[in-house]
């Protein structure tokens, strides 16, 4: 058993569109998630943060590849492998057994004439093979961990309220007991107190559990409630990565600092200021502004 290295490791990994390869979508990005820690990936819509999630799992479309970098992942029983090198049969029985993922959207991702009991219920019994009793049971324990009523076993996904289907989802990719979690703006689209709700259920789970979580949010309220480590991108590079201490209390580059300088207080001031691109030279402060000429400035 190899506990030595950390949960997971990106190293240099970089992706661009097969058709236009010098367009780097995520560019070199190297952080590590330990066990029992959350490490957060911030940055700005289109900054790479989904890519470099669905880079870990091996879910990239087809559109895109990986042209360099590993992904290191020690789950302490099986040592360290590169989820680069795996072929899809293999992943897949990472995915869903060692790797959890909790998206945006359930009602995309959950079936609707399945009963969420149903839903819980298949990798458990694909990963691990429970049936019968026990199956039920775990599913019950599982809709009782994430605060729903085990009665709700029967109910379909368009009877829950939004917050219930993120819990489901939730019960969905802890199943398997994963080590790993990877939450891609999951609490987006719900309300503030039930956002707050997730991810206090999601910290909880994190030291339950000891599993670490790569978190992906474009909101340093989210970042300052839930991280352990943060992850800043622009425009698919790191520019800058540290504890949350680190970069929320003293911001190092620029771009951090003038996304701090709008999230809002608690009267809301700041809320539509517009992000700060001084630091950049002139010809690179459009949003439009090509990955390729950003490489000097980071
Ligand atoms: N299949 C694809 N082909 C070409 N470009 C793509 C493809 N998928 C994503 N991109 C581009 O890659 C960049 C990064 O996308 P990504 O989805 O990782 O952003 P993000 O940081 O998750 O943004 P958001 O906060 O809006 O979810 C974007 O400019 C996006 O347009
Ligand atoms: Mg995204």
């Amino acid at each position: 058993m190899n506990q030595a290295s950390p949960l997971l490791q990106l190293k240099q990994l970089t992706v661009a569109p097969k058709k236009t390869p010098a367009r780097l979508l995520v560019n070199q990005v190297s952080f590590s998630i330990d066990r029992g820690k959350t490490t957060c990936v911030v940055g700005e819509s289109g900054s790479g943060k989904s890519l470099t999630a669905l880079s870990v799992m091996g879910l990239l479309s087809k559109q895109l590849q990986l042209t360099s970098g590993q992904v290191l992942f020690n789950d302490g029983e099986s040592g360290e492998q590169d989820l680069t090198q795996l072929d899809e049969a293999h992943l897949r029985k990472i995915r869903g057994a060692k790797i959890g993922m909790i998206f945006q959207e359930p009602m995309t991702s959950l079936n609707p004439v399945l009963t969420v009991g149903y839903q819980i219920g298949e990798s458990l019994t694909t990963h691990l093979g429970m049936k019968g009793d026990l199956l039920k049971a775990k599913i019950a324990s599982l809709l009782e961990m994430v605060g729903i009523p085990p009665s709700r076993a029967n109910s379909y996904p368009d009877e829950l309220s939004g917050g219930q289907r993120q819990r489901v989802m939730i019960a969905m990719s802890i199943a398997c007991e994963p080590r790993l979690l990877i939450a891609d703006e999951p609490t987006t689209a719900l309300d503030v107190t039930v956002q707050a709700q997730i991810l206090k259920l999601l910290d909880e789970l994190k030291t339950r559990m000891n599993v670490g979580m790569l978190f992906i949010t474009h909101d340093f309220g989210v970042v300052a409630d839930i991280a352990d480590d943060v992850v800043v991108m622009f425009r698919g590079q790191i520019v800058e990565s540290g504890t949350k201490e680190q970069v929320l209390n003293h911001p190092q580059h620029p771009y951090t600092k003038a996304l701090l300088a709008c999230v809002p207080d608690a009267e809301g001031k700041n809320a539509l200021k517009p992000i700060d691109y001084a630091w950049l030279p002139e010809n690179q402060r459009s949003p439009q502004a090509s990955n390729e000429i950003l490489v000097a400035v980071v």
